[in-house]
């Protein structure tokens, strides 16, 4: 979105954690709170991102790093004084700006274009992202006239009891106009209850300078949902779920049981794929069509599995690229393999990848039979139809069509028991 620019508040404390970490750096499925915030707003076309950081900054600024620029706001004096830190940011510039908070981690970056679209269209000076609430408590509620337009921003704090029973309440998102956000800042004073300089009051001071103010009803309200404890955290992560797996469900893949499916960002699932309870799939990862995967299998990050792959109970791979009609039924460790099409990987079969030091690989061909309780130590390579015996240990690559058996031969001493 070209003349557009993002700020992420990303100050603030999170007392209610219980965390010596920063709560802004607290993982859902993998990913930071402030890091899912950031790619929102790229992901809505937003190129130019600024973090407005203070406690525990060096913690936010070791996830995000160069992806974004920052603001410093050392004393935490409201949520217009965070805006204020990054003005020299704003100032000479003539877009839009969407505000947008670093605990906020699910909203959708269809979301966040609808909020700049509206405000383009409507010419507003602020468009505000709300949302109706049968429980407003804790939120600023918006104030609308009678004709419907918006007027301002009450927060509870500073409510009448009228006021309070108002239900569409503010999310803390907005797309404002930079140029009449700069000069409403300048005017903003912390004469409220709190004693903060609070954003929220610019949208007063754009309506007595009579510019339009107005706002997006959120339809999904999940997706303005905040973090602040553990338990939010816990409950977000269950929203984001629901949300992944009904998407891979839409697409055709069968998901036995939606509550104990934990599928990551950035997973491509083939139609048809059915996938059984108590599974992780990791982000980037492929899986083909007609696969079965679970129950309790454990798909790390950088796998790819062709069609009709059967990966079964109790089975770790992890940058695996496994061939079409391959299977892995039970209790393995496949880690940086190649596997190629129609091999049977028999129960219990380990790759062990790393001598303490380094990662290697294991290579596996066409067609190979692996008897259970095998050891692959890589790097090692399996050639195309070749068999392993049950209980081997392999170290040496085994050439195509050979069967290799890397165990001691079996002693049977009769009679012993009857000495
Ligand atoms: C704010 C809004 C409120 C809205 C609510 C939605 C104001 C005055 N009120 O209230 O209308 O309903 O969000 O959640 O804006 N932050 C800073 N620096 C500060 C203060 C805050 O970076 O000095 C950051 C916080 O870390 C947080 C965000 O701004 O990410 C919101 O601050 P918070 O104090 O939670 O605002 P609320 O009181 O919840
Ligand atoms: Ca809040």
């Amino acid at each position: 979105m070209e003349n557009t620019i993002a700020i992420v508040m990303a100050a603030g404390k999170g007392t209610r954690m219980n965390s010596n970490k920063s709560k802004l750096v607290h993982q859902i499925y993998g990913k930071e709170l402030v890091k899912r915030a950031v790619e929102n707003a790229r992901k809505s076309g937003i190129e130019e991102i600024i973090a407005v950081v203070g406690y525990q900054k060096e913690q936010v600024q070791s996830v995000l790093g160069d992806t974004v620029q920052y603001a410093y706001q050392e004393q935490m004096l409201g949520t217009g004084h965070a805006i204020m830190q990054a003005k020299n940011y704003l100032e000479g510039k003539d877009g839009k700006v969407v505000v947008l908070n670093g605990d906020v981690p699910i909203l959708r970056p269809s979301t966040i274009k609808s909020l700049i679209e509206k405000n383009i269209e409507r010419k507003e000076a602020a468009t505000l992202l709300t949302a109706i609430y049968d429980n407003p408590n804790g939120y600023g509620r918006i104030i609308r006239n009678d004709g419907g337009n918006i007027e301002a921003i009450v927060e509870e704090k500073d409510a009448t009891n009228e006021q309070r029973k108002i239900q569409e309440i503010n999310s803390g998102i907005y797309c404002f106009d930079i140029q009449s956000l700069l000069n409403a800042l300048d005017k903003l004073t912390p004469n409220n209850v709190q004693g903060e300089y609070y954003l929220t009051d610019v949208i007063k001071l754009m309506n007595e300078d009579g510019l339009r103010t107005g706002a997006v009803i959120v339809e999904d309200n999940t997706e303005i949902l905040g973090v602040n404890d553990k338990i939010q955290l816990e409950l977000l992560t269950r929203v984001l779920r629901t949300r992944i797996n009904t998407e891979h469900m839409k697409n055709g893949v069968t998901i036995e049981d939606m509550n104990t499916t934990n599928i990551y960002d950035d997973v491509e699932i083939g139609a048809d794929t059915i996938i059984h309870p108590n599974t992780i799939i990791k982000s980037n990862v492929k899986i083909g069509e007609d696969c079965e995967i679970g129950p309790n299998a454990y798909i790390r990050e950088g796998c790819k599995l062709s069609n009709k792959v059967k990966v079964g109970s109790f089975v770790e791979i992890k940058k695996a690229i496994v061939g079409e009609g391959t299977k892995v039924p039970h209790l393995s460790y496949m880690g940086d393999c190649e596997i190629g099409t129609k091999c049977n990987i028999g129960c219990g079969t380990i790759t062990c990848n790393y001598d303490g030091l380094n990662k290697s690989k294991t290579i596996i061909g066409d067609n190979v039979f692996i008897g259970s309780n095998t050891n692959l130590v890589a790097p090692v390579t399996v050639g195309n139809n070749a068999f392993i015996a049950a209980g081997s240990t392999v170290t040496e690559d085994v050439p195509e069509n050979a069967l290799a058996i890397a165990r001691q031969r079996q002693i049977n001493k009769e009679g012993w028991n009857l000495q």
